[in-house]
């Protein structure tokens, strides 16, 4: 292929884009999204506190805008997140007990339900470990005990039986004690019967990032029986960012169970990180980066 997305189809993945959308009425920006990528996800406009201002009233402008705009260009929407730590809503973060699970349960039931057939996968949970391979002390953990992990993939299954349900974190780009606290979970669920249909490797890193169990990571885990899929990919600038592009881009490849790769946004001017890690450039020209991903999608 000629694309990235039309490459990554090739062998039935996809490869998608973080979107903002205020940026789509951008001409060079709504361009490259449209030409290159076969797949986005809103990097802010689907989260609990853009969906749900106030309890129990949703607004889903945001992410219907997206929606629509990917669907007449016949682009794929992947779901990002049911519940996180971050990005809750004022009203949420104090609550305690049975009020914030009731709170919890019923947010994931709104927005799981409204996008229903439009999203083909849910980052169900995200982040919710320590690099120690403990739980993150968040008001859902403790306030909830163990058990909200599952009550929210069970949730998130009841509201959309279809959409494939991940769980997504970074740091798990090599086998150490986080990627292997997850592992154990997503062992666990697959044997009690917990819906959970994939793990989302957030993959933000630097530019000579020791990735030497990355793909035996990706393959521990598609042996439990789920998908992979590399959800939010972007690597710092420096000599070693095209190659490691590469790298992990082949991670993918040779792991049959691996969907698709999105990366966390468009171009290097609107990226969340201050050290160009995208594949674009500001002016949306394609940096070697890019090269090297294309080169790796079609070499699969
Ligand atoms: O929407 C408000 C706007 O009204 C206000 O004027 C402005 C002033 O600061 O802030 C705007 O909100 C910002 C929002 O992005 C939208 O631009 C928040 O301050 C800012 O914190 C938020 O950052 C996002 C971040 O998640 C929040 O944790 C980033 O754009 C987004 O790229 C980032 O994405 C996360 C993934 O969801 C999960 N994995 C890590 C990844 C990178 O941090």
């Amino acid at each position: 292929g000629t694309t990235l997305g039309t490459s990554a189809a090739e062998s039935g993945r996809y490869f998608g884009a973080a979107v903002s959308t205020q940026y789509l009425s951008e001409a060079g920006y709504a361009n490259t999204l449209a030409a290159e990528f076969n797949s986005v996800v809103a990097e802010n406009a689907m989260k609990w506190d853009a969906t749900e201002p106030n309890p129990g009233q949703f607004n889903f402008s945001g992410g219907d805008q997206l929606v629509s705009w990917a669907q007449a260009r016949g682009m794929k929407v992947r779901g990002h997140t049911l519940v996180w730590h971050a990005q809750q809503p004022g009203w949420a973060q104090g609550l305690t007990g049975q009020n914030l699970r009731n709170a919890m349960l019923n947010h994931i039931a709104g927005v799981a339900n409204h996008y229903e057939g439009k999203v083909f996968a849910w980052d169900v949970v995200n982040e919710a470990f320590e690099w120690d391979g403990s739980r993150r002390q968040s008001n859902l953990q403790q306030q909830l005990g163990n058990g909200w992990i599952e009550e929210a993939f069970r949730a998130a299954d009841a509201a959309d039986p279809n959409a494939r349900l991940c769980y997504n974190d970074y740091g798990t780009d090599s086998i150490n004690a986080k990627s292997t606290a997850i592992y154990n979970m997503v062992r666990d669920f697959k044997s009690r019967g917990v819906p959970i249909d994939c793990v989302g490797f957030q993959t933000h890193i630097a530019h000579n990032e020791n990735l030497s169990s990355y793909q035996a990571n990706l393959q521990r885990f598609a042996d439990l029986g789920v998908d992979v899929e590399i959800t939010e990919l972007d690597v710092g600038q420096g000599t070693g960012q095209a190659a490691t592009y590469g790298t992990v881009t082949n991670a993918c490849m040779a792991v049959a169970r691996c969907t698709g790769i999105t990366v966390w946004g468009v171009t290097d001017k609107y990226s969340w990180r201050d050290d160009n890690p995208l594949l674009f450039d500001g002016n949306y020209q394609k940096k070697q980066a890019y090269h090297s991903v294309l080169a790796a999608l079609n070499n699969g």
